[in-house]
């Protein structure tokens, strides 16, 4: 059922027209029609933005978004993740509201930027860290707050699936716009909903990863927090099941992290049952429908974000420190003939 937007819809710019914005926000544009009739697209790519202008019946599309600078209130920063705090910095600065995907920048000082930017300037920096909707995690979060099942001990995070996102550009592996591999990309999500469940930053114990100084494709990190314990295993090459687990003082959590409307709990009497969750979103449309709605009642003064660009801070914090710590794995398929020739 359409959310009741009780306010004179904003004009929004989606700045980058890529899968993202055809996958997720333009199905939730579609339907919000007040906001739709007054969106422009924007995208260097002249045919792309016109090819989704024509796919979801936008009026109006630019290659620059300093086109529609005058007339717009808000905007959807949909771009490859280096131009998230260029772009973001300049929207912020000049009193427009911003929306920016995940992650919110490159490094935790651009992220910081951003958030001070917004609040000088007194406009909404909400960020698209939309598995914080999961109502499977948002579960987690409340068994883990209400003290249910005693304090945290273990949790462990596993991510297993080869890249196929239908990305229009390929940043993700273009050296020059990559803002490094899947630990910023996939793990952004995965980190960020690690700190919070754990209510804060953990400390870094582990980082390992596949680099050779470029992009990472599998990635592991370990960490503590207050007694418990964490390791993350992220990967773009191998497929294995994308699973999440939370053992506590008495009982654990776990669950398959696309399984949003599930989880398995074991209380203290050992025995494991599935939970099933009511929630409104059954599909991931739904999800960006309620992050766009939220944006909007937000930039109306009507509704906090559900994600604050401040709210990021921790997990982009914690993730500069993984890059900065991290050694290569172990790969002695590639170190052996190194040593055979004595180098
Ligand atoms: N929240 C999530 O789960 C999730 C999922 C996928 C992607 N993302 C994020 O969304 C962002 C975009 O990813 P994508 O997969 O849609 O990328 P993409 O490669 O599919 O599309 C990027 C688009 O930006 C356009 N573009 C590039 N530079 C531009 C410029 N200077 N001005 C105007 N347009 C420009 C390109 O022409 C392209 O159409 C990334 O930051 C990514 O991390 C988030």
């Amino acid at each position: 059922m359409p959310e009741h937007l009780s306010t004179k819809p904003p004009t929004i710019a989606c700045i980058g027209c890529g899968a993202i914005a055809e996958r997720y926000y333009l199905p939730a544009l579609a339907r919000h029609p007040s906001v739709l009739e007054k969106l422009i697209l924007v995208d260097r790519d002249d045919a792309r933005a016109r090819a989704m202008a024509d796919q979801f019946n936008v009026k109006r599309w630019v290659p620059d978004y300093h086109a529609a600078l005058d007339e717009i209130d808000a905007a959807i920063v949909a771009l490859p993740t280096n131009l998230h705090h260029p772009v973001s910095m300049d929207l912020l600065t000049r009193g427009v509201h911003v929306l920016c995907e995940k992650p919110l920048a490159e490094s935790a000082d651009k992220a910081r930027e951003m958030v001070e930017a917004a609040g000088k300037a007194g406009v909404v920096l909400a960020a698209n860290y939309q598995q914080r909707l999961f109502a499977s995690f948002i579960k987690v979060k409340q068994l883990l707050d209400d003290g249910t099942l005693g304090k945290p001990r273990a949790i462990t995070y596993r991510v297993g699936e080869v890249f196929a996102w239908p990305t229009v550009s390929g940043f993700y592996f273009n050296a020059q716009t990559s803002a490094r591999g899947i630990l910023r990309d996939r793990g952004a999500h995965v980190l960020d909903i690690i700190c919070w469940w754990l209510g804060g930053k953990p400390t870094l114990i582990v980082s390992q990863n596949d680099s050779f100084g470029g992009s990472e494709a599998v990635a592991c990190v370990q960490f503590e927090h207050d007694g418990c314990t964490g390791e993350v295993k992220l990967s773009w090459l191998s497929k294995f099941p994308c699973w999440y687990e939370v053992a506590c003082e008495r009982g654990a959590v776990e669950g398959d992290v696309y399984d949003y409307r599930s989880i398995l709990l074991q209380t203290g009497s050992g025995r494991q049952r599935r939970l099933a969750l009511p929630t409104r979103e059954k599909l991931y449309t739904d999800i960006a429908y309620r992050i766009v709605g939220n944006f909007v009642r937000a930039v109306a003064g009507q509704e906090a974000p559900i994600v604050p660009g401040a709210d990021v801070l921790n997990s982009i914090e914690f993730t500069d420190e993984c890059y900065a710590a991290a050694t290569r794995f172990d790969l002695p398929w590639y170190d052996i003939p190194e040593v055979q020739h004595g180098r």
